[in-house]
């Protein structure tokens, strides 16, 4: 595919998500990195992200390495850049399962910088968010970030100092016991069992350090080719205009710093964040894409979400860890995305979007496309957007579409705004106390019904379709750069500029 005229003479291209994560732009990233790309960056997150890449028509499951792994042998360079939560571990399963597939990685570029994840993150991590939690991906991202801010965190480069890896790690974990203590032995030894990490269980001090030490010193042999400072590497490639791709993770609103907080993860996905954890400044950013399913969106774990099919129930179906693709479907059947009940709706429109979770196997709530929220995602990423998941809603006879809210909460002051209950808001106010009493206020329009899995170009797409994107593009001042109608990466149009 010639994604010149999308990509145009940008040297480096930003792919992120505007909405909660999860909106396809793995694909976007693949189709970049294979067919653009000389280095594929990842700055932010960890292991917590997860996309599907397909190599050689074989699916590979991807959660911490870079899109661009599997082209090593095209000499493409995948860097892991110093923002990133890297679970060590986590890294070599990826690299074993590339080389079983006779992928022999030896491009890629970890920061020596990056925040080390290590067992008690991922344990405590588990421990806390018990209950009426985040919902965190259980992947030790926010205790190996809070770690950082703390200054007690272990760095990538340690694991090449036996000796200080050693020390520091003997350390770390006497800050993590007194936290463990809360929660009691049998708690913490469960999650180890879970885990399939008994190896490190310890009767009395919880974890046994000798054996974690041991883990990383053999994780540290795996590795350390690859261990390097990927700041000159990014530097050296923006100077030899090298092509640059950022790969995003998470989604603005998930952003520990613009997103619907205290419900977010631990790092700054808006592509300013991106390229600060890649080594770039922000005005090294030539394009960025913001990439939004549409017309509908989803959500993992708790937080507002004020489009969400179903409200109440869908919060409880999806928030009870028996619920899962198959127990769904055990219980509801195959849905219709034009169910006429709400919270059926929403699992017709799962089901059909297949929004279960890749790191998680959580099925993700849906909800109808939120624009005053897509609004406050371009602020921050630009008002460049490719939308995902066309064909999803094919069969759907009504497309609604938030433009804004009713408030129904109590009085509340969100910054200079007094709230009462019944003011009409049509921007967002992203702030959870305000969030979660937004009641939205729909546009409706007929759905196109007509398959568009097979379309190619702009003109090809249902007017209908055609309609609404205009729609969108008009209601949030956007330009809608691309269309994806399905997962392969030829169903993928770009909007021909006249
Ligand atoms: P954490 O990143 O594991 O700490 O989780 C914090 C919040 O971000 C939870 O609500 C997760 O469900 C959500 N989250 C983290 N990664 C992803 C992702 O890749 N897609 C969607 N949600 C995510």
């Amino acid at each position: 595919m010639n994604l010149h005229s999308l990509i145009g003479d940008a040297r480096v291209v930003g792919i992120v998500d505007n909405q909660f994560g999860d909106t396809g732009k793995g694909k976007v990233v693949d189709l970049f990195a294979t067919e653009w790309a000389d280095v594929i960056i990842r700055g932010t997150g960890g292991a917590n992200s997860g996309h599907t890449t397909y190599f050689k028509g074989q699916p590979f499951f991807f959660h911490l390495l870079p899109s661009g792994t599997p082209y090593d042998a095209d000499g493409k360079v995948n860097v892991v850049g110093r923002g990133v939560a890297f679970d060590p571990a986590q890294a070599v399963r990826e690299l074993d399962l590339l080389a079983a597939r006779g992928v022999v990685v030896q491009h890629l570029k970890i920061s020596h910088m990056a925040k080390l994840v290590l067992p008690f993150h991922v344990v405590l991590d588990r421990l806390k968010d018990r209950g009426e939690g985040i919902g965190t991906t259980g992947r030790g991202i926010g205790p190996t970030y809070v770690d950082h801010c703390a200054r007690i965190g272990l760095i990538v480069n340690d694991l090449l100092n036996p000796d200080v890896l050693a020390r520091k790690l003997r350390r770390n974990l006497e800050d993590k016991v007194s936290r463990l203590q809360h929660f009691g032995p049998e708690a913490v030894q469960e999650v180890l069992v879970k885990l399939g990490w008994s190896h490190y269980h310890h009767p009395r001090k919880y974890f046994d350090c000798d054996a974690v030490v041991a883990a990383y010193s053999a994780l540290s042999e795996r590795l350390k080719q690859f261990i390097c400072d990927t700041d000159s590497v990014v530097q050296r490639a923006l100077t030899q205009k090298k092509r640059i791709l950022l790969e995003g993770a998470q989604g603005l609103l998930l952003s520990i710093d613009h997103g619907t907080y205290p419900y977010v993860t631990s790092s700054d996905c808006s592509i300013r964040g991106l390229a600060h954890g890649a080594g770039l400044r922000l005005r090294d950013v030539d394009a960025t894409f913001g990439v939004t399913k549409a017309f509908y969106m989803t959500r993992v774990g708790a937080g507002p979400f004020p489009t969400e099919f179903g409200g109440a129930q869908s919060v409880a179906w999806c928030a009870n860890p028996s619920t899962t693709k198959d127990r769904e479907i055990e219980v509801y059947g195959r849905v219709l995305v034009n169910h006429p009940d709400p919270f059926h709706q929403g699992i017709g429109i799962r089901q059909a979007g297949n929004e279960y979770g890749t790191t998680t196997g959580r099925p993700r709530s849906t909800g109808w496309l939120d624009l005053p929220l897509l609004c406050y995602a371009q602020t921050l990423n630009g008002p460049r957007l490719i939308l995902t998941k066309l064909d999803v809603l094919d069969e759907c006879e009504t497309i609604k579409i938030c433009d804004s809210y009713e408030y129904v909460g109590p009085p509340h002051r969100s910054g200079a705004l007094q709230l009462h209950s019944g003011a009409i808001l049509r921007e967002a106010v992203v702030d959870q106390d305000v969030l979660q009493h937004c009641r939205p206020i729909y546009a409706e329009f007929p759905g196109w019904l007509t398959k568009t899995s097979d379309c190619t170009s702009f003109v090809d797409l249902p007017e209908k379709l055609q309609a609404l994107i205009r729609f969108v593009e008009q209601q949030t001042a956007s330009e809608i750069a691309a269309v994806s109608v399905g997962p392969g990466p030829s169903q993928f149009i770009v909007q021909e500029k006249p």
